[in-house]
This record gives structure tokens, C-alpha cells and sequence, in this order.
């Protein structure tokens, strides 16, 4: 049904893994499509109480964006491609069922992205969290400069956007990005267990946190009015791709090289 998903249901938990493992999972344009298609049956299917987005395999949650796609891309085209992720993650924070991150080893980029738009957060000890876009000539797109600030404060996500610095899971648990560490064997298995808990609670009350908590971080209407960080993101993301820096950024990754920016 899906191309770039698993979906399986087990006793009102929602099991949706990411399913391009030799790509690392980088969400491309198909991986939107089906996570806002899957995202519509979680809100239309009354037999899923609880959703778990993870990764395939055992290296990668998801290692970013496609990159492959960035090639080519003009400035217009570019803030048609954030904001079709932003609406995307915005269907999953907006979901009034509780839908976890259980991720599974690398997150970068617009998986650390996907992460954070989830209500939480369990990780694997092999994780490794990060917005390296900046390697690229690149600002994340799809909600990361304003959700890592939510989540770890303005300096920590100020630094790691600015470095590129990559964290393991112990440093997210410490930042506050993951509530939990778990082994590899063990990340689905806690995280069900803490659905099993949720699910014994009301659910109704349980979508009235969701709304009320996500009231704390983020004005709707200003979403939809343009007016915030989310809105900026796009603008700047889309500006990024009008320079000469993110043209080198994109072909270094590809080309597997280090990228060499001239500031223009
Ligand atoms: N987009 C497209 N392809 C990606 C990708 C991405 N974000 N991340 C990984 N891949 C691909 C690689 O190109 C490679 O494909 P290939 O086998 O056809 O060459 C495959 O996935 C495996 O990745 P590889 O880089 O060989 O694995 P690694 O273990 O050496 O490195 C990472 C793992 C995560 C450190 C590295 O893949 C990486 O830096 N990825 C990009 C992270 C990033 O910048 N994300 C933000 C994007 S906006």
C-alpha cells in the first residue's frame, strides 16, 4: 500500500517504519506523500489509539532530507518543498493521538526534524541527533530551527545548527531531545510499554493535552498568517537555495567531498 513505509497495527499501536534503509531512510518526495497519506488513516482509523514512527534497519531513524533531490531546485521550488514537509510535521504534532519517535540510529537533518515533531522521543544507544545542514549551505526546512530551540533552549540550538555538531544519545537524553536510552533491543519494547500506559488513560483528555501542550510552542494563526519562525524558516530556506554556497554544499555530499564556501 505504502512505498516507502511499513504500517502494521497490534492492539492500537501504529507501528510506521521508514523503509528505504540502503538510503538511510532520507525522506524524499514518495516518503512525504505516503507519511501524509498514513498520517490521514491515523486520524480516520478509530482502531489506532497510538502511533510509533521509527526506521528500518538498524543504523539510521532517518539520515536527513534526500539530497539527491536539492540538485536543480530554485528558490521558489525550494519553499514549495518546506512547506510541504512543515505541513507534513505538522499533521503529526497536530495528531490528537499520541504519535512517539523511536529512533533507531542516525536522525539528522529532516530526521531529527521528523523526530521533534513527534510529542516524544525514546532512542537506541547507537543514535545520533543533529542538524548538520549548514554543511550543505543549507538551514533546516521542515521545523528544526524552531523545534530544537523549543526543545534544548536557544544556545545549545544555536551551536549545534552553527557547528554541524552531531550528539549521541547521551548527550540527547542529557539535552533533554530524548526522554529515554535504551538498547537496540530493547527501543520498541519501552516504547510500547509506555503507549500500554497511555492507552490506559482517557483518551479524549489525552488529545486535549496534546492540543493544550502544543498551544505553549506555537500559535496556529501565526502559522497560517506567515508571521512565524516557522514561516521565516521557509523564506530562509528558500534563500539558501538561490547561493552559490549551497549549489558547492549539495554537490560536495554527493560528490563525497568537503564542501569549500566562498560566502556567496
Ligand atoms: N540524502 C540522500 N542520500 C543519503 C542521505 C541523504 N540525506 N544520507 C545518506 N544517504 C545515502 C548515501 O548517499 C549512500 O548512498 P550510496 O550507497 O548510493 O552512496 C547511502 O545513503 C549510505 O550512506 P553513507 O554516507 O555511505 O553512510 P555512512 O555510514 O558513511 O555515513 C551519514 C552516514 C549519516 C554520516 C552520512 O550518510 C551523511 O552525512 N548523510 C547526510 C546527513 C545530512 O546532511 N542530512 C541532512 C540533509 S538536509
Amino acid at each position: 500500500m505504502y512505498s516507502t513505509l511499513l504500517a502494521s497495527l497490534d492492539n492500537g499501536i501504529f507501528t510506521i517504519t521508514i523503509n528505504r534503509p540502503d538510503k538511510l531512510n532520507a525522506l524524499n518526495k514518495d516518503v512525504f506523500t505516503d507519511l501524509d497519506t498514513v498520517m490521514d488513516e491515523v486520524y480516520r482509523n478509530n482502531d489506532i489509539k497510538t502511533v510509533i514512527i521509527t526506521g528500518a534497519g538498524n543504523k539510521a531513524f532517518v539520515a536527513g532530507a534526500d539530497i539527491t533531490e536539492f540538485g536543480g531546485l530554485s528558490k521558489e521550488d525550494a519553499i514549495a518543498l518546506a512547506t510541504r514537509g512543515q505541513k507534513v510535521f505538522f499533521k503529526i504534532e497536530n495528531c490528537r493521538k499520541p504519535v512517539v519517535a523511536a529512533v533507531n540510529g542516525f536522525a539528522l537533518g529532516g530526521g531529527c526534524e521528523l523526530a521533534m515533531a513527534c510529542h516524544f522521543r525514546l532512542c537506541s544507544e547507537n543514535a545520533k541527533f543533529g542538524q548538520p545542514e549548514v554543511n550543505l549551505g543549507l538551514i533546516p526546512g521542515y521545523g528544526g530551527t524552531q523545534r530544537l530551540t523549543q526543545l534544548i533552549g536557544k544556545s545549545k540550538s544555536m551551536e549545534l545548527q552553527m557547528t554541524a555538531q552531531i550528539i549521541d544519545a547521551k548527550e540527547a537524553l542529557q539535552a533533554g531531545l530524548v526522554n529515554y536510552v535504551t538498547t537496540q533491543e530493547t527501543l520498541l519494547v519501552k516504547t510500547k510499554d509506555i503507549l500500554h500506559t497511555i492507552m490506559s488513560k482517557a483518551p479524549i483528555a489525552i488529545g486535549k493535552i496534546i492540543e493544550c501542550v502544543n498551544v505553549a510552542v506555537l500559535s496556529d494563526s501565526s502559522f497560517t498568517n506567515g508571521t512565524s519562525g516557522y514561516a521565516r524558516e521557509i523564506q530562509c530556506f528558500g534563500d539558501c537555495f538561490a547561493t552559490e554556497d549551497m549549489k558547492e554544499g549539495t554537490t560536495a555530499f554527493l560528490e563525497k567531498r568537503k564542501a569549500h564556501f566562498t560566502g556567496k
